[in-house]
């Protein structure tokens, strides 16, 4: 099967790793990336592209044969690209540009939640700082304030201090059509389930947890996730039907009913609150980091299911084997993160860490640099053979991941290879996949 994968983060790299390590003998994947990361090169054939071109991604899909396209980022979807791949007549893992609003609007994602029943925090959309200051008062500290639109992660503040909820509120409510959504705080430990649609069926992925916070004990500031750990062997058994007869099937009627159907992975990000399981946010993609742990423990063919929901027979497929394996990933940024970076150092130690049982790095930002040429005219200067380093390129730069037994095991072997990998200014989290850490922001 010819499988184009759009994007190349760290949740690409996981998809690409996945749709290889599950492919099918009778069908194997034959893979597509969008070039430029070092860890999801190799494992197919890379292309550049640009990924935020509906058109150029429709293009390349039929110029290379593809049966399926799998867009992994939420911008390509956003901007429309699963729409002119499909348009094309290709199967497409992903939402339409409409669908995608249950993660491009926070406002649209409320009022689908509302309609289709779904239960979430009680919430105020704001477009000027008088209702800001009235919603503030009604739903009281602590804050959550969301960017009604994309923001890379960077949308969320959840706040005690009333004046920085106004700052965030303010910066989103300026910008020209900018919007705000500020909702109640919803207390108790979150959960990530990832649910696999094609319109009508849905079938939910094993549960993950996501360390959001930058530092240790859930201190400093939101960032895209700081490591991931599955299975939760604290999690109630009967959640995950829970959340799909509660949440998922009645979103994605209500998205076929409005006449925009959800074909792709609908991410329900959870609260387990006093008063019962509550959405916190829908995303319309795989989570990041929770997709490296997740897509770890997969057993079945990655590419046969995702083929099934771009082609509406997710009744069909066998429902997903696991494995009883626990997977943690640790996430080492860059200095700066989540704020201004500092990019551009060489990163070693890589190939030890991948030298490990059980531990995976998965490349999220970086990119290879070739030294020993500078002063070189053609050809190498003064005999010294020019050579390719790793080094950092992004926010979040490696996801070093292990697979064990138990979550302890492979959290200590996934610590392992941390510690085997250095980058000057490197920043992770000491205490991703200990519990009791179950409360997150
Ligand atoms: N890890 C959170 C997200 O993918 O949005």
């Amino acid at each position: 099967m010819k499988v184009l994968l759009v994007g190349n983060g760290g949740r690409e790299h996981a998809l690409a790793r996945a749709l290889v390590r599950t492919s099918d003998t009778t069908n194997p994947v034959d893979l597509v990336v969008q070039a430029g990361n070092p860890g999801i090169d190799p494992l197919g054939h890379p292309v550049p592209f640009d990924a935020l071109d509906p058109a150029a991604v429709a293009d390349l899909a039929t110029r290379e044969n593809a049966d399926l396209v799998v867009i992994g980022p939420e911008a390509p979807l956003a901007a429309g690209v699963a729409d002119a791949v499909r348009a094309a007549g290709i199967p497409v893992f992903g939402p339409s540009r409409a669908a995608a609003q249950l993660e491009a609007s926070k406002s649209f994602a409320k009022q689908a939640m509302n309609r289709a029943g779904v239960a979430t925090a009680r919430s105020h959309t704001c477009t000027t700082m008088e209702q800001v200051d009235a919603a503030l008062d009604d739903l009281g500290a602590p804050h959550v304030v969301k960017d009604d639109a994309l923001a890379a992660g960077k949308g969320v503040v959840v706040t005690a201090d009333r004046e920085a909820a106004r700052e965030h509120a303010r910066a989103c409510v300026e910008r020209e059509g900018g919007a705000v959504v500020i909702e109640d705080y919803l207390d108790g430990p979150e959960v990530s389930l990832f649910c696999l649609c094609d319109g009508t069926d849905v079938i939910p992925l094993v549960p993950a947890q996501d360390f959001k916070r930058l530092l240790d004990a859930n201190e400093g500031p939101n960032t895209g996730g700081m490591g991931a750990y599955s299975p939760l062997p604290w999690l109630r058994e009967d959640l995950v039907a829970e959340v799909v007869a509660e949440v998922a099937v009645p979103t994605v009627r209500h998205m076929a009913e409005r006449g925009t159907p959800f074909v792709g992975l609908l991410y329900c990000g959870l609260a387990l609150t006093s008063k019962g399981t509550r959405v916190v946010e829908f995303n319309v993609r795989f989570g990041d980091p929770e997709t490296q742990v997740v897509l770890e423990r997969l057993d079945s063919s990655l590419a046969q299911l995702l083929h099934a929901a771009a082609t509406g027979t997710l009744a069909q497929v066998p429902a997903p084997t696991w494995s009883s394996d626990a997977a943690v990933t640790v996430v080492m940024a860059s200095a700066g993160y989540p704020g201004t970076l500092r990019t551009g150092e060489e990163i070693t130690g890589v190939d030890q860490a991948e030298g490990l049982p059980g531990v995976t790095v998965i490349h999220a930002g970086t990119k290879t640099r070739l030294i020993g040429t500078e002063g070189a005219g053609e050809g190498n200067c003064c005999g010294v053979e020019p050579e390719e380093i790793l080094v950092n390129s992004g926010g979040r730069v490696l996801d070093v991941t292990a697979r064990a037994a138990t979550v302890e095991a492979a959290r200590a072997a996934a610590y392992e290879g941390v510690d085997l990998i250095h980058f000057d200014g490197a920043q992770y989290r000491r205490d991703i996949a200990t519990w009791p850490a179950r409360l997150q922001a």
